[in-house]
């Protein structure tokens, strides 16, 4: 996974102009984590980005601690200027090194989850588990959807700079999707520099997978939201918004203790 912390680093060096701020999505979660997880209480945020959401999350009244690899973790001092003292905390650091004190309500990871191998996303299922999360608690957590990656396999985009909306790049990206690992490849690279592309390479599960890559972690997955509609991870034929519509689902797991 060397690559993360570069990948994260240089696009959201391109972005962070324009992206860096709170937005819908990030008021869409908090109202997904007061459904789906607590009124209110300790949040835990994994791979927090430049810390948009945290920071929504702590004018809505939770304690967040959040923590992100990459120089996106710079961007959230600017974000929190008015979040109450004591409600946010940033670390810019590895989660899978980190040692943080005390436990969570809630463990999110928004648009992330997938990085490394399988045995990475286990290591990772189990801190949540057994160190994060008090008995009782949900973890939220993206997932990559592999029937809307796999369509997208060969796709080409042409990004064009557009400064008033704060994006100064000129970029290209492919798309590609291998169904044997069942893993996506998103390769960027500014299109006056070909000669250095970067990638990043994330695993996709469907509900099925997910649950098989749970077991002896601690949590059970017991529903998925998609769109914005919530399902019971049981047979659901034909369910064209995991099939065609969404390129993730939020799953919705619990801690068995
Ligand atoms: C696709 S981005 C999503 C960022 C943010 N959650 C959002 O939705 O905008 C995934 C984030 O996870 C971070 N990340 C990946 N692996 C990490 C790790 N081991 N420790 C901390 N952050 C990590 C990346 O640096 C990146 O910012």
């Amino acid at each position: 996974m060397d690559w993360v912390r570069e990948f994260y680093s240089k696009t959201g060096s391109w972005w962070a102009r324009a992206d860096a701020r709170v937005t819908d999505r990030d008021h869409r979660r908090v109202r997904l984590l007061r459904e789906h997880g607590v009124e209110s209480g300790d949040v835990l945020e994994l791979g927090s980005g430049y810390g948009a959401t945290a920071v929504a999350t702590a004018k809505a009244g939770y304690f967040v601690t959040a923590v992100e690899i990459s120089d996106r973790a710079h961007q959230a001092g600017e974000l929190a200027g008015d979040v109450a003292p004591g409600s946010l905390t940033v670390h810019n650091a590895d989660f899978y090194e980190i040692a943080l004190p005390g436990k969570f309500d809630v463990v999110c990871y928004w648009n992330g989850f997938g990085i490394g191998s399988d045995a990475d996303q286990r290591r990772l299922l189990v801190r949540v588990a057994e160190e994060w999360l008090r008995p009782g608690g949900v973890a939220l957590i993206d997932v990559f959807n592999p029937f809307v990656w796999a369509s997208w396999d060969g796709d080409e985009e042409h990004l064009t700079p557009d400064p008033a909306a704060g994006y100064d790049h000129d970029l290209r990206e492919v798309t590609r999707f291998d169904p044997v690992t069942c893993t996506a490849t998103d390769t960027w690279w500014e299109t006056s520099n070909p000669a250095e592309p970067i990638s990043q390479t994330l695993r996709c599960y469907t509900p099925a997978d997910l649950s098989l890559l749970l077991t002896g972690t601690g949590l059970t997955l017991t529903s998925i939201v998609v769109g914005d509609q919530a399902f019971s991870p049981s047979p659901q034929p034909g369910l064209g918004a995991l099939l065609r519509d969404n390129h993730e689902y939020l799953a919705v797991l619990r801690h068995d203790g």
